[in-house]
């Protein structure tokens, strides 16, 4: 039967009538569920499915919030036991994948814990009472294993450029957005020259804090220079392993340490280091990627924040489940 379901998203500007009118059926006439807890201001801003049968009928909705939330999963009362409800249910955890959160949660009502422990939700905590019906707090992770951004930054520049080939500029007459980046030379001018165009935040991600790029006197009195700016001005560095640098006597954990309240450095979760990328951000706004270690070859944009809110995205999921790196500890930093 589920091969038949027909679910897509709506837009609450112009179905708002037919949302309403499933909603209304369902909880508002079948649970009692009183007006106002029922249209409680959260629609404009949620995403929200609709599914069909076979005569294009509307039966059947559902929505997710942007705090993850998935709710008023609702399916007409002659169209349940068919499928409906779990492929509404898994296209809301599939859009809430999609826009890159690594979890749903819901209030399921307690009749209905078997519909969502089915689709892998788990109990988190005591059952309480909303509206009258009985609620339990269901969760379900969608993986530290994260989606890597959509793009490989890499393929699709080189992409863009064999449509329009150009020769390698220097950074700072770049006639166009994004730049290919060949060699160590043009990579740590890129890396100083986007960190200076920095005035909040930098994010570095380096497996090993690659010396050759990073242990480099303009970047490290860039950096020095971004951080005293403000009080606001931060670094964050993830690495996978310091043994190295430790060993080797790295400069910018020593400028990390003497700034020490403008500079954090973490390791990443060992779950998550299937990536090998090297990567910086200004701002969420400008970016470098160069995704194979030991490959100095890669891309700048120094403006180009959608590209830079997805690298940011995938950034903060690591950042989220980083660690402190005992080879640091006693560096507090
Ligand atoms: N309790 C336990 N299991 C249930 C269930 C329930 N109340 N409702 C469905 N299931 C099971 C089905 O048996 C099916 O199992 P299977 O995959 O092993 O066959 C699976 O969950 C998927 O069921 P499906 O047919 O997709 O569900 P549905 O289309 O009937 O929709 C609801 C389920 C809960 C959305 C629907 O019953 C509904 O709209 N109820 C009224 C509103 C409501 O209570 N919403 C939930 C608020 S938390």
């Amino acid at each position: 039967m589920t091969d038949r379901i027909d679910v897509r998203r709506a837009d609450w500007d112009s179905e708002e009538p037919l949302l309403r009118s499933l909603r209304n059926r369902v909880f508002v006439r079948e649970q009692k569920v009183p007006q106002d807890l029922e249209w409680d201001g959260q629609d404009e801003d949620a995403v929200h499915l609709l599914a069909f049968d076979l005569r294009g009928d509307a039966v059947g909705t559902a929505r997710l919030l942007p705090s993850g939330q998935i709710g008023r999963m609702a399916v007409l009362p002659e169209h349940r036991g068919f499928g409906i409800g779990r492929a509404l249910l898994d296209a809301a955890v599939q859009a809430a994948r999609e826009r890159g959160d690594y979890e749903v949660f819901l209030n399921a009502q307690t009749h209905a814990l078997g519909f969502y422990e089915r689709a892998g939700f788990a109990s988190v905590g005591e059952p309480f009472e909303e509206a009258g019906i009985p609620h339990q707090r269901m969760e379900l992770a969608l993986g530290i294993a994260f989606e890597p951004p959509p793009v490989d930054g890499l393929e699709v520049v080189k992409a863009r450029m064999e449509r329009e080939p150009y020769d390698l500029p220097a950074l700072q007459d770049c006639p166009r957005d994004v730049v290919m980046l060949e060699g160590e030379t043009d990579i740590r001018t890129a890396i100083t020259g986007l960190c200076a165009h920095a005035r909040r935040e930098i994010l570095i991600l380096s497996p090993e804090l690659d010396p050759r790029l990073f242990d480099d006197t303009d970047l490290l009195e860039t950096l020095s220079r971004f951080a005293r700016r403000h009080d606001q001005a931060h670094v964050v560095i993830l690495i996978h392993d310091s043994r190295r640098m430790v060993r080797d006597g790295h400069r910018l954990l020593t400028l990390s340490r003497r700034l020490s309240s403008s500079f954090s450095i973490r390791l990443v979760h060992p779950d998550m280091r299937d990536r090998e990328d090297t990567l910086v951000l200004a701002d969420r706004t400008g970016l470098i990627d160069l995704p194979r270690t030991g490959i100095p070859q890669g891309f700048v944009n120094l403006n180009d924040p959608p590209l830079a809110s997805q690298y940011a995205k995938w950034f903060d999921r690591l950042q989220d489940h980083a660690q402190l790196d005992p080879d640091l500890r006693t560096m507090s930093i």
